[in-house]
């Protein structure tokens, strides 16, 4: 069958499937960056977080705001902010202010070879910081108060604006060009050797080549665009919106392959990939910025149905399978024995009592839970979400909505268990 193939594909991975959240901010998460094991979050509660395997490290300094993220040259990390500051946090406990605007903070961007960090600013204007210390900061005037900013390894500069303008600077000749004229706010910019994307204040979510002619457009009906960010080794371009969801398109062949709702309510602010590309990181409205295995997003979708065709390989499958495969598959397997996911196998999980699976850790609150799934029960839990039905549990919230959904979920997972218990030669 096509699923067994997808499972061991997805076991493979296994080591990147968990689910991460990162909690102690005391206000929402404005900019995010990762690197190795480390993982930076901005927030508006002023303060930094470095956080080492899932523990916070604050980085206290900025009178406002944080709005924007960055790691440096040495384990070094760079910030931005409401109180119009550039800051560095040596990895030796030490911090410097690296230069003041006359504005807010909105953006960074440190240079390929990490000897620059520019900084994109309300003021109008971008910042160039020297990471080594040898030269003063300058800056570049911008045609509005600067969004986001990004550097190419042919010394030139990116900057976006509130009212509409893609500039190019070129550090060397210095000159400016006006590469596009949106209209609306640009939010977002990411700059690559090939192409440029851009994610703006009505939604625009556009991609552009180095002089502005259209390769692509994935403009859906949710604005604004508020962050974006960019793997070369996997192709994967992640957009957030305003809406609470993060789009993945895969950008060698210019598809969606993934949408997926990451919030109930509220903004994804905050993007960045792991090294390796298999986790996104997000941050938004909630204290808290969340890792997910890139994988697994689509299981996580708590509130997207309809005609989702776009996505790979969904006419071919029922409708059943189809939900089991997107919200389900990731975390767990339908074979017996033992798995290398997340979850607890779901073979045999008809008439079992809840926790019983030997050999899986379960939480204390599946752990002896009086709960035998059934159809009904199965039922319960995803029409009022894990996070109610068994709260304290580990699997993550997720509603499906549609009782249509429900009903063909629970008939697909009992035809597979019909199925994979004659496989096993039950
Ligand atoms: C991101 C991972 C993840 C996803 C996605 C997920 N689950 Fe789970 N699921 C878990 C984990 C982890 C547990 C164990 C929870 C605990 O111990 O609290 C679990 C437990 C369960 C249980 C109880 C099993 C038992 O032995 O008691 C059922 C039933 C279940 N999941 C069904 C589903 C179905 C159906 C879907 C898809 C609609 C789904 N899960 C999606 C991670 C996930």
């Amino acid at each position: 069958m096509r699923w067994l193939a997808i499972l061991c594909l997805c076991a493979s991975a296994a080591g990147a499937q968990e689910f991460t959240t990162l909690k102690g901010h005391g206000g929402p998460i404005m900019g995010i960056a990762a690197s190795g094991d480390r993982v930076v979050t901005a927030s508006f509660d002023n303060s930094v977080g470095v956080w080492t395997g899932g523990v916070p490290d604050w980085k206290e300094g900025h009178e406002a705001a944080v709005n924007a993220v960055a790691f440096g040259p040495d384990g070094a990390v760079i910030s931005g902010a409401d109180d119009f500051t550039v800051r560095l946090w040596g990895q030796d406990g030490t911090s410097r202010v690296l230069g003041t605007h006359k504005g807010k903070v909105t953006a960074l961007a440190v240079s390929p070879d990490a000897r620059l960090v520019a900084s994109a600013s309300w003021d109008g204007t971008v910042g160039l910081w020297s990471l080594s210390g040898d030269t003063d900061g300058r800056f570049l005037d911008a045609p509005g108060g600067v969004n986001a900013v990004a550097m190419d390894d042919k010394a030139r500069l990116w900057a976006a604006t509130s009212n509409g303008f893609l500039v190019r600077y070129d550090l060397i000749e210095q000159t400016a060009d006006q590469i596009v004229s949106h209209g609306f706010g640009i939010n977002e910019i990411v700059v690559t050797p090939d192409w440029i994307a851009y994610g703006a204040v009505d939604g625009v979510t556009r991609v552009i080549d180095h002089e502005g002619g259209q390769i692509a457009d994935f403009t859906l009906d949710r604005r604004p665009i508020l962050a974006m960010a960019y793997h070369a080794g996997t192709d994967q371009l992640a957009v957030g919106d305003g809406h609470g969801y993060i789009m993945m398109v895969d950008t060698a062949d210019w598809q969606i392959t993934r949408d997926f709702r990451a919030t109930r309510e509220g903004p994804v602010w905050a993007l960045a990939f792991s090294d390796d590309g298999t986790r996104i990181w997000a941050g938004g409205l909630d204290d808290v910025a969340f890792g997910w295995p890139v994988e697994a997003l689509d299981a996580f979708d708590p509130g997207i149905s309809g005609d989702r065709s776009f996505l790979r390989d969904a006419a071919t499958m029922s409708n059943g399978e189809r939900q089991f495969m997107r919200k389900c598959s990731i975390c767990h397997a339908l074979e017996p024995g033992p798995s290398r996911k997340a979850g607890p196998t779901l073979h045999g999980v008809f008439g079992r009592q809840a926790g019983t699976v030997p050999g899986y850790t379960y939480s204390d609150t599946l752990d002896g839970s009086d709960i035998v799934w059934t159809d009904d029960t199965i039922d319960a839990l995803f029409d009022q979400g894990p996070d109610h039905y068994i709260p304290g549990s580990k699997m993550p919230m997720q509603v499906i909505a549609g009782a249509d959904d429900r009903a063909d979920l629970i008939a697909f997972l009992k035809s597979a268990n019909d199925t994979s218990g004659k496989e096993a030669g039950k």
